[in-house]
């Protein structure tokens, strides 16, 4: 229930009941004292009711109301039933009280309001219809008569109570579903700024890596080709002139291969033109050799997961297999790329020697792969792990969320 709402309600029950109390058992009436007694006892019993309600009762009981913002009518939180079960006990307590005085029909006024805003729309209508007859009935007893004035104030005072808050409610409804769909608006402008940001980060590395192509790997395999071309050109007993010539060719080799390594990060060629899936199912057939067997699974349907988690699984997949054929000794390998609701997952498994993932490599070079592997997942949110034991096999598997903006 908006806040507003729930206060104007309060504030209405309280001011009806003291106005009511003050007309019916204030200075100056005649009531005896006995009565006096039942009717203030029935009024605390009424705001007790009131107040625990208030505190922690009832949602509206019919669904359609229900799938809307819970707060545009939902005092309480709870169970559905319970609404009903509140104002029950409130009518009943103030229909003790009309047995009284039809003064306390000013209650009618946040009672009819709650039934229209806590009960489904037809018991709604009955709840206000009943209520409207508890007042007629008391104001034709007071009277001793049942005309026109005993029907037309509480009949008046029901419409008065009931469609002003029908009209809040409807405003309200309308500018909560506002507010839902700006709220989708926002993070809609976010995805879309977040995709054009990340093609952006892509064109410019394709820019830089054919830049680096074209002026210092082109510049490197010139000098390499010249180096060579020396090399040939020197005679024989200069061997000096040799030796500091083969030393800057393979120098030269070197960065060349590591401008590649360079460029082939910056731009991964296996994901340029194909679809994830596809370019690790290729990577996988390639990667089969003498004595070992690879395979490729893929379980789900592909979604678009962005260039970032695409070419991070495809460089856990090529060191998991390098790592297979360098160290596993392994007979079978096997892939599986799956994408479910939330995330995907990849899974590389080997029947090789496995080891023991919790010892330091052995190679002295400290192994730079399982660390690398691990950092490209956990950058993007996702998870690894590694599952091997002695003479047990390997498996590697990568878990990441699907990116923000991405839809499955
Ligand atoms: N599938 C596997 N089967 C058996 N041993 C493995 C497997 N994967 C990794 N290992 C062991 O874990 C160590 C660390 O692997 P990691 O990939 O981090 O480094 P590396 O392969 O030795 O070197 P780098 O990847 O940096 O070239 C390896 O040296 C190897 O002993
Ligand atoms: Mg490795």
């Amino acid at each position: 229930m908006p806040p507003m709402l729930r206060h104007a309600l309060n504030g209405l029950f309280v001011s009806s009941l003291v106005a009511a109390l003050l007309v019916v058992i204030g200075p100056g009436t005649a009531v005896s004292s006995q009565d006096t007694s039942v009717v203030a006892a029935l009024s605390v019993l009424l705001a007790a009711t009131y107040a625990v309600g208030f505190a922690g009762p009832a949602r509206p009981a019919d669904s359609r109301r229900r799938e809307e913002p819970t707060e545009s009518v939902d005092t309480t939180g709870g169970n559905p039933g319970r609404a009903l079960r509140w104002l029950g006990a409130l009518t009943t307590v103030w229909a003790c009280l009309m047995a009284f005085s039809a003064e306390f029909g000013w209650l009618g006024f946040p009672l009819f309001a709650l039934y229209v805003l806590l009960l489904p729309p037809r018991l709604a209508v009955v709840a206000v219809a009943v209520g409207t007859a508890i007042v007629v009935a008391a104001k034709g007893a007071e009277a001793g008569t049942l005309g026109i004035p005993q029907l037309a104030g509480p009949l008046l005072g029901a419409l008065v109570s009931t469609l002003p808050v029908l009209g809040y409610q409807s405003l309200y409804r309308e500018s909560q579903a506002r507010k839902a769909l700006i709220a989708e608006l926002i993070v809609t402008r976010e995805a879309l700024a977040e995709s054009q940001r990340e093609a952006g980060r892509l064109a410019e590395r394709q820019r830089l890596a054919r830049e680096i192509h074209d002026t210092v790997a082109q510049g490197l395999s010139s000098v390499i080709m010249l180096l060579r071309a020396t090399y040939a050109a020197l005679p024989p007993d200069a061997s000096l002139a040799q030796e500091r010539t083969t030393a800057a060719t393979e120098v030269a080799t070197a960065n060349l291969a590591e401008c590649r390594r360079f460029l082939y990060e910056l731009s991964p060629p296996p994901l340029v033109e194909t679809p994830l899936p596809e370019a690790l199912r290729r990577l996988v057939d390639r990667s089969a050799e003498d004595g070992l067997s690879t395979a490729f699974h893929l379980h789900g349907e592909p979604y678009p997961l962005g260039a970032e988690c695409d070419v991070a699984l495809l460089r856990v997949t090529q060191e998991a297999l390098a790592n297979v054929r360098g160290h596993a000794h392994a007979e079978r390998c096997v892939v599986s790329l799956c994408y479910l609701d939330d995330r995907v997952t990849l899974d590389v498994f080997d029947d090789g020697k496995g080891f023991d993932p919790e010892l330091p490599p052995q190679d002295s070079r400290g192994g730079f792969g399982l660390f690398g592997m691990r950092q490209r997942i956990e950058e993007l949110d996702g998870a690894l792990t590694v599952e091997s034991a002695i003479g047990e096999g390997t498996a590697v598997a990568a878990s990441l969320p699907i990116p923000n903006g991405v839809t499955s």
